[in-house]
């Protein structure tokens, strides 16, 4: 009996993986862009986080697009950076420690039509000597690295 549960338990969640991977592919203009080959669910992870920290999509899009959010004074749409970084492990509980490694993981796509091999160059980059204490705004301030160094070198040429 416990064995029948168990089969079906995991044909389910096998199943749900692949629904979320194909969801994923037919996304074409969402961060779900630069997610590839990854076991968590960015989305579901965003969503989550966006019920403690409120964020307008359009802080997200000026982040993509010029490199920073509109307005750096709000520290909500900073926290919420973190959250989904200490969910997809990019960084730790306290908020201190990156991993550039899985940062690159999560990150790993195309800018511009170009693929970019270095992004882990890239993120190992953005997580040395950073400054920030607050851990908000040490996640934020670490995209906004990312993010800037991907236009500069991606979309500037
Ligand atoms: C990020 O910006 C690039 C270049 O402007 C654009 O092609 C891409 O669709 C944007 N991605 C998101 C998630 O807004
Ligand atoms: C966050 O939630 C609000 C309210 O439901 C929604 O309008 C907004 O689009 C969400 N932000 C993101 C980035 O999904």
């Amino acid at each position: 009996m416990t064995k029948v549960l168990f089969a079906i338990v995991l044909t389910m969640i096998t199943f749900a993986v692949a629904l979320s991977a194909s969801t994923k592919e037919a996304q074409t203009t969402t961060m779900s862009d630069q997610v590839n080959s990854i076991e968590v669910d960015v989305l579901a992870v965003m969503d989550m986080c966006n019920d403690s920290y409120r964020i307008d999509p359009t802080y997200l899009q000026a982040l993509n697009e010029s490199g920073s959010f509109i307005d750096e004074t709000d520290k909500t749409p900073k926290c919420f950076i973190r959250c989904v970084f200490e969910n997809v492990g990019i960084v730790s509980e306290d908020g201190k420690q990156f991993n550039p490694a899985r940062a690159a993981v999560i990150f790993a796509g195309e800018r511009n039509g170009k693929p970019m091999e270095d992004i882990a160059d890239m993120t190992a980059l953005c997580a040395t000597d950073r400054q920030e204490t607050c851990p908000c705004d040490r996640s934020y301030k670490f995209l906004r690295c990312l993010m800037s160094m991907e236009i500069e070198r991606y979309e500037k040429s």
